[in-house]
């Protein structure tokens, strides 16, 4: 690749029809913004140049666009999607290489297809737009083709009835070198049904330049716009779809595939064996033949090999659980690191903790590691045994082979190898229950 490449991406629409605070392209797909997800994209193909087309009104867009390191372009006001691809003329006026024009409510557009649309460039087309043949053409802007050349884009309200019968339609990606580009959209005019610029008129202006256009294609889902909540959830059951599978092709084993919901970034590896109804949120990996059983919940977690997670676990941010570790039902974790082979098998919250390899948490134990105002941390070593019903209280650590009676408030350090027990003696009374019990039952008898 010798060409440089940059892309801009248009974000500056209202997109009222979302009726949310929030702009439109900040909903997330597989837990990241629809403008997260476009931003990759443009990395994805070698992009060195980012610019976001934002409205003056779009502050949350801007934040978000700048986080992630992306240009900045304002178009004020909407006048159409020429006018804002040309409010980015001035952030990229000292590139000189292929644009191309995204739009940051299109979720699912892959890499190689992106790619595509940049190779076209490399192979002798001038101006290349990305198409796909919808069910319902609609409103689609429709690619008007001469064996492999793109004549024109006409918008579905401008088309002639001939014209509205194609099928293939324009789904907004586009590319040309800046220099075409920008010379193309200055002749850009608004003399059309909706009175706005137009990006699609630049095919045949261009082509009046003696430019060739060409198209290339795309699936449905591909290349779908989110504009509402309905698409929202169309495009996330998209996403979900194309995860489920491959994982599968990987080699993941899916008891209830329609029931494993993933993120963006999930990594599971082959032979792990995920239940029905398990949901990864972001940043989780799955080593080999790890079992997650069904209805987990894992975020910002790494499961290692062959351990052994559920049912009903839920695993919280900067949880790590080392080869052949156990979380199981009714464990939640947090910020806890699990050694080699240790099990936390029942009922438990371990948060702020290190767990060294092959400790045994019992039933029902917790790290109270929140005293109203600060978290503190709590360290068991290697082969401890703490007994059921412990209460944990950090910061503390628990030394290497230690044993915890059940039962205890574990307030004090406990050495390697000792013994803590941390509960009130049990007294036993001779007789006293059967003293009590015909005591109180004389008492009843003379009530009624
Ligand atoms: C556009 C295309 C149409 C295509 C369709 C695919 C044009 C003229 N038409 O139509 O051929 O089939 O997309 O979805 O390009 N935007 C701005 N500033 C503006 C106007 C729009 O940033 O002034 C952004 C919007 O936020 C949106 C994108 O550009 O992300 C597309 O704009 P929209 O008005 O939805 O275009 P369509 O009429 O759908
Ligand atoms: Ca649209």
């Amino acid at each position: 690749m010798s060409t440089q490449r940059a892309a801009i991406i248009l974000a500056a629409g209202k997109s009222t029809r979302m009726k949310s605070s929030r702009s439109k392209v900040l909903h997330p797909v597989g837990g990241r913004s629809m403008l997260a997800w476009t931003a990759d994209l443009a990395r994805s193909v070698g992009a060195t140049k980012i610019v976001c087309v934002v409205g003056e009104a779009n502050t949350d867009v801007r934040a978000a666009a700048e986080a992630l390191g992306l240009d900045i372009a304002v178009q004020e006001p909407q006048l159409g999607t020429a006018h804002a691809v040309l409010a980015a003329k001035g952030a990229l006026a000292g590139f000189n290489g292929d644009v191309a024009v995204l739009y940051a409510d299109t979720p699912l557009i892959e890499t190689p297809t992106a790619e595509q649309v940049f190779d076209s460039l490399s192979q002798g087309s001038d101006v290349t737009v990305l198409g796909f043949e919808p069910e319902e053409p609609g409103a689609y802007g429709r690619l008007i083709t001469k064996g492999d050349e793109l004549l024109a884009i006409v918008e579905a309200k401008e088309a002639t009835p001939k014209q509205l019968a194609v099928r293939l339609c324009n789904s907004g990606v586009m590319a040309a070198s800046r220099a075409d580009m920008f010379a193309a959209l200055d002749k850009v005019d608004n003399k059309n049904a909706k009175g706005e610029y137009y990006l699609t008129d630049i095919v045949e202006i261009l082509r009046d330049m003696g430019k060739t256009a060409r198209a290339v294609s795309a699936s449905e889902t591909e290349v779908m716009g989110v504009n509402s909540r309905p698409d929202l959830a169309l495009a996330e059951a998209a996403f979900q779809n194309r995860m489920r599978e491959r994982a599968m092709e990987a080699g993941v084993t899916l008891r209830d595939p329609a029931t494993t919901y993933f993120s963006y970034d999930t990594e599971i590896e082959n032979d792990a064996d995920i239940g029905a109804n398990v949901v990864f949120g972001p940043g989780v990996r799955v080593a080999k033949d790890a079992i997650i059983h069904p209805f987990c919940h894992l975020e910002g977690t790494s499961i290692g090999q062959g351990a052994l997670i559920g049912p009903f676990a839920r695993l919280r941010p900067g949880t790590e659980m080392a080869a052949g570790s156990k979380a199981g039902n009714f464990v939640e974790t947090k910020k806890a690191k699990i050694g080699k082979g240790s099990k936390i098998n029942h009922l438990s919250y371990i948060g702020d903790a290190e767990v060294g390899e092959g400790a045994n948490i019992g039933a029902g134990t917790i790290t109270c590691n929140y005293d109203g105002y600060f978290k503190h941390q709590t360290i068991i070593g290697d082969g401890a045994f703490v007994g059921t019903n412990s209460s944990l209280v950090a910061p503390v650590t628990i030394g290497a082979g230690a044993y915890l009676g059940s039962g205890g408030v574990i307030t004090k350090d406990v050495p390697a190898d000792a013994l803590a027990v941390a509960r009130a003696q049990q007294v036993n009374k001779e007789g006293w229950a059967a003293r009590y019990n015909a005591a109180q039952k004389k008492r009843k008898a003379k009530k009624s």
